[in-house]
């Protein structure tokens, strides 16, 4: 017997929940998620995975203990110093 869910592709997704305690948020996390992974990927854009994903154990919350990913040194660094530099800019515009 096949452990695939045939059944799956016809259901709709449920990552939000569903019914009366649909989450709540559901459209400003899927505006982050819009905003977020097209400027990480043009940020990164040799970012692969870098290991096994490992999922939770349980049901209820479902989701990644840990997803390692690399996204190049060099770049990475470079990230960081110009995160730092316009957080000290806001930083002084704010005295
Ligand atoms: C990727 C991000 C998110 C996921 C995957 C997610 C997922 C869920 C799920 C599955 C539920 C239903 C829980 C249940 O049935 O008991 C839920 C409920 C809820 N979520 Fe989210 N959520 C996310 C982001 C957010 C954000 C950003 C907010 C608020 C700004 C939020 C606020 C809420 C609230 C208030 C409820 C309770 C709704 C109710 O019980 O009537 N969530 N969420």
């Amino acid at each position: 017997m096949s452990s695939a869910r045939p059944a799956a592709q016809d259901s709709p997704p449920i990552s939000f929940g569903a019914g009366a305690h649909f989450c709540l948020g559901a459209a400003l996390a899927q505006l982050e998620g819009a905003v977020a992974f097209p400027r990480l990927l043009a940020r990164f854009p040799r970012m692969a995975p870098a290991g096994d994903p490992v999922r939770r154990p349980g049901l209820l919350l479902r989701g990644y203990e840990t997803l390692p990913i690399r996204v190049g040194v060099a770049r990475l660094k470079s990230w960081l110093v110009s995160v730092r530099r316009r957080a000290r800019r806001r930083e002084a515009s704010r005295r």
